[in-house]
Formats: structure tokens, sequence, C-alpha cells
């Protein structure tokens, strides 16, 4: 064949690739209002730059009718190209095709993204719509899905791995999103589960609908496996870019620079007021952050679940940084459960990826409770304390308020080798507040008086005056300055500055063993 005949038929190909395999079936998926992968792709990428792979590949399965199909790329576009100039990995599954199942060119296709991935150190995003494992070819799809799920595993803590689920996901399809670091989800058309509602009701005879099962809301505020939802496909796509520009390519390499224009030695006179005197008067810990962090710009992460912690990305001078925080607006900000899982994965994966910590804290201790302590408080309230100390990151933390107890020192303390503590000239640091502690210390003094309501608000009082400020910790060296509320920002930087170039390791070992 002449040059010319050869390039003609390339040209060729390369259209049939890219036309629609199935007009109703692309109409059918912008009826159910979502868009196609090659859509999704386009608006996920800069313009212009996504460079396709193996757009000729094509299925070798035969039966159940299966050989008589077998469009060119099969149902998964894959292939890398840029987010504000920077690269990326991406898969997008083609639900117009075989419902985006996953066959075994399919499960090849996105290995082969995610080993390029992974050989260049550059995030990879996961487009999930897929009726998952193509039932025509059974346990060779299966085997599949493995493949992915191990290299999901391989990445964990080199790339950065997302995924957005922007249609079906279920079966045992779910554990490749849910071993990534970030799960979007898109209202209405996304549904996750294992088992769906009819095995449900079959079994359990439970009545549940595919939304109230595995919907997006479902995900970020019960299970807590989905930190992100978005109104639709294009909302998602372009969260996604924005979460990014919060992370590095990969854990060798720091975030973006991105120059502020938010002065660094801006004093915030906010601040002052923003935290109520009175230990038990809520507040909204998210203006704190705002206040403090570069233009007031915070992404939060898992804003729909475990309210009494909050987690998320902003700026400090430019730098990227991770804040966690207790929210005394929800359940008074103690830690349960769920709020230690939250903030354990997201201290985890900052350190994973080389992004400081600066912890806000305002505690009153664990969240008492029967269900609490029998579903396993104790271990899991662990894991916040080993995620904490086993970062090498720069830590910092701010006492504002409370800090009381256990959770005292779980919230990134001098003990789990926290770089900096500061606290404000309001913070209480303490075994427990000062009603609790006057109960147990003068218990018999209170029984024997004539007057125990008077003696009670003395003693209160006397232990008020000696341990609810922050000098006994100061004077002891856990508390390394007492700062005016005020100057938490230019304080903040000018550590973090300070600490740019911090180098800690852990003793050698193959791992450790975090209480699951
Ligand atoms: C092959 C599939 C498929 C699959 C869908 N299709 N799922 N083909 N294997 N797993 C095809 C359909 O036959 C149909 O083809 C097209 O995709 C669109 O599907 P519809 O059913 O018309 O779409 P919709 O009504 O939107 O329903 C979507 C759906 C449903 C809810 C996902 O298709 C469904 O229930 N699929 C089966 C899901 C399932 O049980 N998968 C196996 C899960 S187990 P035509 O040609 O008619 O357009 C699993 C295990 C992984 O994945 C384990 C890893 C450890």
């Amino acid at each position: 064949m002449s040059t010319e005949n050869s390039i003609d038929k390339l040209r060729e190909l390369r259209e049939r690739a890219l036309a629609p395999d199935d007009r109703r079936a692309i109409e059918r998926q912008h009826d159910a209002g979502k868009l196609t992968a090659r859509e999704r792709v386009e608006i996920l990428l800069d313009k212009g730059s996504f460079q396709e792979l193996d757009p000729f590949v094509q299925h070798h399965a035969t039966g159940f009718g299966i050989e008589n199909r077998r469009p060119l790329g099969d149902a998964v576009i894959t292939g890398w190209g840029a987010v504000d100039g920077r690269n990326v990995f991406i898969y997008a599954e083609d639900f117009t095709r075989f419902g985006g199942s996953l066959g075994e060119v399919v499960a090849d296709k996105i290995c082969k993204v995610m080993d390029l991935a992974m050989d260049t150190g550059t995030p990879i995003i996961g487009l999930k719509d897929s009726g998952g494992a193509r039932i025509q070819e059974g346990v060779v799809a299966l085997h599949g899905y493995g493949r992915i799920f191990e290299r999901n595993v391989r990445a964990s803590g080199v790339i950065p791995q997302i995924s957005v689920i922007m249609g079906p996901c279920a079966g045992g399809a779910v554990y490749s999103p849910v071993l990534t670091d970030f799960i979007y989800q898109v209202e209405s058309s996304s549904h996750l589960f294992i088992t769906g509602p009819d095995v449900i009701k079959a079994v359990t005879g439970e009545d549940v609908t595919m939304e109230e099962l595995g919907g997006a809301h479902a995900h970020a505020s019960k299970s807590g496996i989905t930190h992100f939802v978005a109104a639709d496909d294009r909302e998602a796509l372009n969260e996604v870019r924005y979460l990014l520009s919060f992370l590095p390519q990969n854990n060798m390499e720091v975030p973006p620079f991105f120059t502020p224009l938010d002065a660094p030695d801006r004093m915030e006179e906010a601040l002052t007021t923003l935290v109520p005197d009175s230990p038990n008067q809520p507040y909204d810990v998210i203006e704190v952050i705002t206040n403090i962090v570069d233009e007031g710009e915070f992404y939060e992460v898992h804003a729909h679940w475990a309210g009494n912690i909050v987690v998320g990305f902003a700026r400090l001078d430019g730098y990227a940084v991770g804040m966690v925080a207790n929210q005394p607006a929800v359940l008074a900000g103690t830690l349960d459960i769920d709020a230690s899982v939250k903030a354990a994965r997201f201290v985890r994966f900052c350190d994973a990826f080389n992004i400081p910590l600066v912890t806000l804290v305002d505690v009153p201790g664990f969240l008492p409770g029967v269900d609490q302590e029998h579903d396993g408080i104790i271990r899991h309230g662990a894991k916040l304390l080993y995620a904490f100390s086993e970062a090498t990151v720069p830590r910092i933390t701010v006492i504002m308020r409370k800090a009381y107890g256990g959770a005292f020192l779980v919230m990134n303390s001098r003990a789990v080798r926290a770089d900096l503590v500061f606290a404000w000239p309001t913070a209480q640091i303490a075994v427990m507040g000062a009603d609790g502690a006057v109960n147990v210390i003068h218990r018999r003094e209170l029984a024997a008086a004539e007057d125990p309501a008077a003696l009670r608000a003395e003693l209160v009082s006397d232990y008020e005056e000696r341990f609810n400020n922050p000098y006994v910790a100061a004077e002891n060296g856990l508390v390394d300055d007492v700062i005016e509320p005020k100057e938490t920002r230019p304080r903040l930087i000018r550590a973090l500055d300070m600490l740019r170039d911090k180098r800690e390791s852990l003793p050698a070992k193959k791992h450790g063993n975090i209480p699951l």
C-alpha cells in the first residue's frame, strides 16, 4: 500500500473510532442528564490537550452475539491530557457501548494508563459509568477488575487517584473508586452499591430505592464514601480541576504555588470576636478558617459527613495546606467515630503528598455514649492519633478555646510531635472541663458542704483560674507561644516558611499497623 493510501486508511479508521457507535444509546445518555465519555473528557482537560491511547482496540470475546459488535476502542476512552497545563491520565467508561461494562480489553486499556501514570508520577482520574463486569466475558472480566484494584493499591500514596461516579457503579466494581483518594458523585445520575435494591429486598425484605441506597447524598452524608457532590457532570469535572490545583503530581513533589493576592502579614481583627468567650457557645469554625487563609478560599472535603470536624484545602501565602478543625457548631465539636475516621484519612492523604497540616483546636473531648463505645470509638479515635503521630509533613496547631483530655493530645499536640503549637489567650487546656473536674476532686467536700452550690461555684472559679488558660501549658513548653487571634495568619505563614524544608523520617519498617 502506498504511503498515501495507508494514511488514508488511518484517517478512515480514526474517523470510525470517533464516530458515534450507537446514536440511540447517546440520546438515551443525554436524556438521562448525562454527558458521553468523550464530552466529559473534553470538559475535564485543557482544550485540545487530550492524547488518546488505544483507539483501535477491539474485544475478542465470542458468544451471546457479542462477536457481532466490536466497536473500535471498546467501552472506555483512555489517554492523557493537561489540567491547567499539568498532565493527568484519565479513563472514561463509555456507557453507550455495552453499558460501559468491563471486559478484558477494557481492563487492559485502564491498566495501561494506570501503569503509565505510576511510571511517570502523574495523577490518574477515572470517570465511572458502567454496568460492571461484562457478563458475556465472565471470569475474565472479573479478573480485569482484580488487576485494576491491585494497581489502585500500588498507586496509593504515590500518585493522586480521583474517581468521579457519573452513572452506575455496582457490585465488586465499587472497590476501585473506594481505593482511590477522592470520590465525586453526580446528583441523581450516579449510584454506588455492592448489592442493589432488588437483592436487598430478596435477602432482607428492606425496600429502598437506588437513590436512597447509593445516590450522591446517601454516600456523602451517611456512609462517608463520597467526598464531593456535584449537581451535574460539568460541575463535577470542573471541581476535579479545582481539586488538582491543591495537589502535587506525585509523592516526590510539592503542590503548585499560586502567587497570592492576600498580604502575608494581614492581621484579622474579626478573629478577636469570632470565637465566643463562653466555652459552650457554638460558632462556625469555617469562618475562622476563611479569615485566616489566602483570599478566604477553602475547599472543604467531606462537607456533608461528620460535620463535627472540618477538613479541606486552602493556601497560606500561595502554598497549599491541609486544614483540620474541630467544629463547635456540630455536636459541640466533640470527636466521634466518623470525625476521627474522616480526619485521619485526610491527614494521611496530606502527609503522603507533602501538604503541610494546620490544625485548629476547640474540642471538649470524645463523644460519650454506649453506641460510640461499642462501635469502637477507642479503635477509631486511635486512627487519628496514629495519623498525626506518623505524619512527617510540617504540622502546626492553634488552640483557640477548649483542648481537653485525650482529644487535646489527639489533635496534633506537642506530644505527637507537632512542630509548633500556638494558643490564643482564650485557650483552655486541661484534663477536663471545670464542672467535671470539681465533681471528681471535691466530691467529699461538696457532699459535706452546707451550701454546695456556693462551694461549687468557688471551686469551679478556682479551677478555671488555674487551668482554663494557656499559660500552664506554655510554662511547660507544650505551647510554643501564646498569640493574639488577629496574628494567626502571619504567624502561621512565618512558621510554615521556617518549616518548608523540614526533613523527618520514621524508623525503618515494612509498614505500621494502624488500628483499622
Ligand atoms: C454486559 C451490559 C452490562 C454488563 C449493562 N449492559 N450492563 N452488558 N455486561 N454488566 C448493557 C445492556 O445489556 C444494554 O445493552 C446496555 O448495556 C445498557 O443497559 P440498560 O440496562 O439498557 O441500561 P439502564 O436501564 O440504564 O440500566 C443500567 C444498569 C443495568 C442498572 C447498569 O444495565 C444493569 O443492571 N446491568 C447489570 C449490572 C450487573 O449486574 N453487573 C454485573 C455486576 S457484578 P444494549 O445492547 O441493550 O444497549 C460486577 C462484579 C465486579 O460488576 C466484581 C469485581 C470484583
